[in-house]
Parts: C-alpha cells; sequence; structure tokens
C-alpha cells in the first residue's frame, strides 16, 4: 500500500530510461516507449520517476507512452535536487526550488495532482544528518493545496524519518537497500510494523549491477537468473518493501517480473542472507 492506495509490490523505475548518466534523451526511444507501455499491460501500477531524470526526459516519456494514465496506475516522483550542466545532482531544497520543481512535474507528467511526491534529502554519499523541517513543511502546503495526494521522504535516516512522520503524513521511504547494502535492515522492520511502504532504490545494485557467486549459484539452484533472485529475496525480506527494479530491457523487465514470483526456500534465504556479512 501507498497510504490507501493500492498498487503491484512489483513496479518499475524509471531513471535509467534517460541517457548516459541520466543526462539527455534514451539511445533507444521507442524501446524506451516499449518498455513502458509492456510493464503497465503485465499489470504493474507503481512506477518511478522524476523531474531530475533527463531533466524531464523519462517524465515525457512516461507521458507519451501512458498518458491518460490507468486510474489504477501510480506514479511516484521526487524532489530535492536539479541537474547541472555537467550532469551533476545540486541540492535544491529552499521553499522556492521545491515549489519549482512540483510544478515541472506537473507540467512533465501532464497531471493536476502528482500521486505521490518524495523529498530527497542528503547527497550522493548517502543519507547525511540534518533536519527536514522547512521543506517538508514546504511540501506539505502544497499538497494542502491539492498538488500532491501522498509524501514520502527519500535518501533519509532513521532520525528524519521520525521527524517527517511528527511533521505529516509519510507513506513511504526510499533508500537505497539491497542484498549487499542492509543498512536499513532496523528501519525496515520498524515501518513494516506501522504500515509504511519501504521502497528500495538501487534494488538490482543501480549503474554497477550486484555480482556474488552466492547469488549465481542460488539462482542457478532455482532455475533463475542472478538479478530476478535479487528481487525475488526483497519480497521475501518484508511485506512492507515495494519493488521498482529499473530496466531499458523489454527481456530483462520479463525476467525481472518472473522472478517476482519464485518462491525460495529457507536454505536459499540463509545462503542469500550471507552475502552482507
Ligand atoms: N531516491 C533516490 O535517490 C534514487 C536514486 C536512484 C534511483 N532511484 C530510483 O530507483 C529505481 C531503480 O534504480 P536503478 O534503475 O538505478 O537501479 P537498479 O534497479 O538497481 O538496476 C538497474 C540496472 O540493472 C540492470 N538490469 C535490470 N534487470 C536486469 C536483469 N534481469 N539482468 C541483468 N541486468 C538487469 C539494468 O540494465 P538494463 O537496462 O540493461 O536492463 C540497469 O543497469 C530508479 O529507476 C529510480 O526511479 C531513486
Amino acid at each position: 500500500m501507498l497510504g490507501d492506495a493500492t498498487v503491484t509490490r512489483f513496479g518499475y523505475g524509471a531513471m535509467q530510461l534517460a541517457g548516459p548518466g541520466v543526462m539527455g534523451p534514451p539511445t533507444d526511444r521507442d524501446g524506451a516507449l516499449a518498455v513502458l507501455r509492456e510493464a503497465v499491460d503485465a499489470g504493474i501500477t507503481h512506477i518511478d520517476t522524476s523531474a531530475a531524470y533527463g531533466p524531464d526526459v523519462t517524465n515525457e516519456l512516461i507521458r507519451e507512452a501512458l498518458h491518460p494514465y490507468p486510474d489504477r496506475v501510480y506514479i511516484a516522483t521526487k524532489v530535492g535536487a536539479r541537474r547541472d550542466a555537467q550532469g551533476g545532482w545540486p541540492t535544491a531544497r529552499r521553499p522556492e526550488d521545491l515549489r519549482e520543481q512540483v510544478h515541472q512535474n506537473l507540467r512533465s507528467l501532464g497531471v493536476e495532482t502528482l500521486d505521490l511526491v518524495n523529498l530527497r534529502m542528503g547527497d550522493a554519499a548517502g543519507p547525511q544528518p540534518g533536519s527536514l523541517a522547512a521543506a517538508l513543511e514546504t511540501l506539505a502546503d502544497l499538497q494542502q493545496d491539492g498538488l500532491i495526494r501522498y509524501l514520502g521522504v527519500s535518501n533519509v535516516t532513521a532520525d528524519q524519518v521520525a521527524e517527517a512522520r511528527s511533521i505529516v503524513a509519510i507513506v513511504c521511504v526510499q533508500n537505497m537497500y539491497n542484498l549487499a547494502h542492509r543498512h536499513d535492515d532496523d528501519l525496515i522492520d520498524r515501518l513494516a510494523d506501522d504500515d509504511i511502504a519501504y521502497v528500495p532504490y538501487f534494488p538490482l545494485g543501480g549503474f554497477t549491477p550486484l555480482q556474488s557467486e552466492t547469488l549465481t549459484r542460488v539462482a542457478t539452484r532455482v532455475g533463475a537468473a542472478p538479478l530476478p533472485v535479487a528481487l525475488a529475496w526483497l519480497l521475501r525480506r518484508a511485506p512492507n518493501i515495494l519493488l521498482i527494479p529499473g530496466t531499458s530491457s523489454a527481456v530483462h523487465l520479463r525476467e525481472n517480473i518472473a522472478g517476482a514470483g519464485l518462491s525460495l526456500s529457507d536454505e536459499d534465504v540463509a545462503d542469500l542472507d550471507g552475502i552482507a556479512r
């Protein structure tokens, strides 16, 4: 669940549909549109994007492929950074920056209300301590104005999650987490107790997809490719985990969807748990 919206646990992350370095148009535009349409045709109802991707490239691809959006589809976006000419991601979290980014997302997605906006904190090195109050209060005001349905936080510490929840209702936390990067284990369990979704970004390792002998061995045992097994492990890890793996390949999309249906034995899970130790 995202708030009171039901979404498929297996979603789709659109970031890497943009060009190299998440800048500019995709190398295969028709292929990118086809992957988006196939994802929704396959039943996926949760798509993750941001106006910072491209910038505007993935939002415009989503709009071209899917608008008018089916009612069941929820598009999550995020604000808190801009792009510079060198492809960097400078922080942009002043109230005026956030208002501009919300309107930029509304325009490029072609909607009057954004389904879900994640406030992205921290930097490229990960979450950083500090108050998120001023930024989140700005987004809460925009939510009151009817421009945002649900709010979430991203790239945050556990203290920032607690602070966010003291300000406004938060439906999800989107942090980096995968088989090999398990810093948020405790946070995930606490959020599960409170029915708040945890949406791991880089579920497959991101720009450097996961590689592990153990993962390959378990995948061989269950008769699947390695990366879909990493997704099956995430789905099994906690009931509040929602997946947004990215791919620009229809073949990988199908493989990953099939992976979501894999059932892992206790032995498989124990072996995979060992990867992060
Ligand atoms: N909140 C944040 O700060 C933040 C940061 C980063 C990302 N995100 C979100 O998280 C989403 C997921 O992250 P991501 O796409 O960067 O990383 P990811 O899902 O961990 O991995 C994507 C990479 O894995 C490859 N891949 C996917 N399926 C595969 C398969 N079956 N076999 C082999 N390779 C496969 C993809 O290549 P192919 O294209 O060749 O399949 C791509 O290179 C993004 O789309 C974005 O929406 C959020």
